[in-house]
């Protein structure tokens, strides 16, 4: 019975570190995106004008409400990402709920010292 429950609480434990990793995104993956050139499509990459990251650790900060970028205010990351793809890399808007768009966020959160 105890082994039983040890096995299970494993197992339990496994599972739930596995989604986190997985909802969190991977920030070695998210720094290849904002450094290719032709990420979503685009033709120019995020680090271009954000080099190295610069003040993207300033996007996650806790309880931002707003984010600016040169095509306007926007209420979620999500959005101000998507917006700069558009306008300055000249590409197409990715799924706000995709793996790129955490993998980004996810190296955002890792420039935070
Ligand atoms: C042509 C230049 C340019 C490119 C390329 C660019 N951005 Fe931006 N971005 C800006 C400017 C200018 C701002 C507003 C000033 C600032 O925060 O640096 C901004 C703002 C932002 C913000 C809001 C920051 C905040 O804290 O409010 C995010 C998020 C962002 N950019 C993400 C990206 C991502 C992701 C990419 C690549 C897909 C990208 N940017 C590509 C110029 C650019």
């Amino acid at each position: 019975m105890r082994i039983f429950k040890t096995t299970a609480v494993v197992i339990g434990m496994a599972l739930v570190l596995s989604t986190a990793a997985f909802a969190a995104g991977d920030a070695k993956k998210g720094k290849m995106l904002f450094d290719d050139a032709n990420f979503a499509g685009g033709s120019v990459s995020c680090s271009s004008c954000h080099p190295d990251g610069k003040e993207m650790e300033k996007a996650v900060m806790r309880g931002k409400k707003e984010w600016k970028n040169p095509g306007g205010t926007w209420l979620s990351l999500e959005d101000a990402n998507n917006v700069c793809i558009i306008l300055a890399n000249k590409g197409k808007a990715i799924d706000p709920k995709s793996a790129e768009m955490k993998d980004l966020i996810a190296y955002f959160k890792s420039l935070k010292k």
